[in-house]
């Protein structure tokens, strides 16, 4: 399955027919629907049509790999260590039409916020290659600065920086309108030189072609695809940009990228993604849950189920639910998590009769079940991440600690449990 036939599937598509901007009239109809899919017909400054909030909710994600909500985790799991091949194709979809000159201005990047610093693309997945290590898929922001230039946000000592730095000048490909199984593996932080491509694949088949300017494998059936050039040696600012945490990014100098060929389906539909929301949260901290639950079970401790919830960006906390059988259980899971996510800053233990998705529910636990002496761990002073707005500003230098919201296993005094109360049924009573 393909962004496109996914989106063609979708019963809930709400679709506008009036013209709309791509500068701020498009990213205020996309947020004002927050969860609800939505396509555009027909954008002001292009000839093609815009698709926004597809995969916005686990369950969204869960429909297209075709399997409950409840099995993401395994799911993501089985797929980062079991890759499979994907199928290579001669002909592809993305390359049906070959643009005959590169002109950004062209396609519908949206500009999405007042103060941005251009318009940007969000929904990119960059293919990059290196000549000894292979492939590597991530997603990196975009800001066009020129008909043929944009300039790509790169957070440092990642693989795809690693790359970059080894080879100061590399070709990639950035890829648009990609299913759920390419984007979250995308999305995944695996060792350098794995090809998150055939974690897709494993997610849900996907068909790969060879790019058309230089050596690497690009999924086929994806919408747009923009190849090119990016270099060390050409700077420039980017940003300003809203980030995942809702607020404003620095302007930092980052590596200039010249497009050289823009390839597209016929009738190609834009992916936009508004940077913040839902879906920018849901692709950013759904697949570090994986990797938490594994280190949490690695800590010898039954790990039920990982909540990187968008209370916290999706990205600076976690809700951990254990099955407790030891009195530090809670303490460890919290080591545990700490080592399968590395940018997370809060992380949170829960006992297996709280529901760690109900804000109210993991509060409950908190206020009931926490002492501070006692159940609160305090890190030493690290480097955190560089999203987060109270981190030291330069070093990104920050604290962290863990809150062990699980009851004690021997109880006195007060129980713990939440009382169970006499269920009715209204009708009976209510006309
Ligand atoms: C929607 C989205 C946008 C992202 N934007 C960026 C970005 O602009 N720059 C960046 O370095 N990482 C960005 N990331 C995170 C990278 O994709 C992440 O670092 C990557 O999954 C790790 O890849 P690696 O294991 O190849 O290093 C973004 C992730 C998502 C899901």
């Amino acid at each position: 399955m393909s962004f496109r036939s996914h989106l063609e599937g979708l019963k809930d598509l709400k679709t506008v027919k009036k013209p709309v901007s791509k500068k701020l009239e498009a990213s205020a109809v996309i947020n004002e629907l927050n969860d609800k899919p939505v396509l555009f017909e027909k954008i002001s400054e292009s000839e093609f049509k815009v698709a926004a909030n597809i995969f916005p909710t686990k369950q969204a994600i869960a429909d297209y790999l075709g399997c409950k909500v409840s099995e993401l985790i395994p799911t993501i799991t089985n797929a980062i260590e079991n890759p499979t091949e994907p199928e290579v194709v001669e002909q592809a979809e993305c390359q049906e039409v070959e643009m005959e000159e590169v002109d950004l201005d062209k396609i519908p990047i949206l500009f999405h916020c007042e103060n941005d610093g251009g318009n940007y693309i969000s929904s990119g997945v960059v293919v990059s290659k290196h000549p000894e290590q292979g492939q590597n898929l991530d997603f990196h922001r975009c800001m066009q600065i020129g008909k043929d230039k944009m300039v790509v946000r790169i957070v440092k000592k990642r693989n795809f920086d690693t790359f970059l730095n080894k080879q100061k000048e590399m070709p990639i490909a950035i890829c648009i309108g990609n299913g759920a199984n390419v984007l979250v593996a995308a999305a995944t932080s695996v060792e350098i030189g794995r090809n998150e491509l055939e974690i897709a694949n494993t997610l849900k088949p996907v068909k790969v072609v060879k790019a058309k300017t230089f050596d690497a494998l690009i999924p086929a059936e994806c919408e747009f695809v923009l190849e090119g050039t990016i270099s060390l040696e050409e700077l420039h600012d980017e940003g300003p940009f809203v980030d995942l945490t809702e607020t404003q990014d620095v302007v930092r100098q980052e590596p200039v990228f010249t497009v050289k060929k823009i390839t597209h389906r016929k009738d190609a539909i834009w992916q936009a993604l508004l940077p913040g929301k839902l879906e920018h949260k849901i692709l950013m901290g759904m697949p570090r849950e994986p990797t938490m639950f594994k280190k949490v079970n690695e800590a010898g401790v039954k790990c039920l189920d990982v909540n990187v919830n968008p209370g916290g960006c999706s990205w600076l906390h976690a809700r951990i639910k254990i099955d407790k059988k030891n009195e530090d259980d809670g303490k460890k899971a919290i080591t545990g998590g700490f080592a399968g996510h590395k940018s997370c800053k809060h992380i949170f233990v829960y006992d297996k009769d709280i529901d760690i998705y109900n804000d109210e529910e993991s509060e409950w636990a908190l206020a009931t079940r926490f002492q501070a002496d006692k159940d609160f761990v305090m890190k030493e002073k690290e480097k955190g991440s560089s999203l987060d707005p109270s981190a030291e500003p330069g070093t990104k230098m920050t604290s962290k600690c863990g809150f062990d919201c699980t009851a004690p296993l021997k109880t006195e005094g007060k129980s713990f449990g939440k009382a169970v109360f006499p269920k009715a049924d209204l009708k009976k009573y209510l006309e």
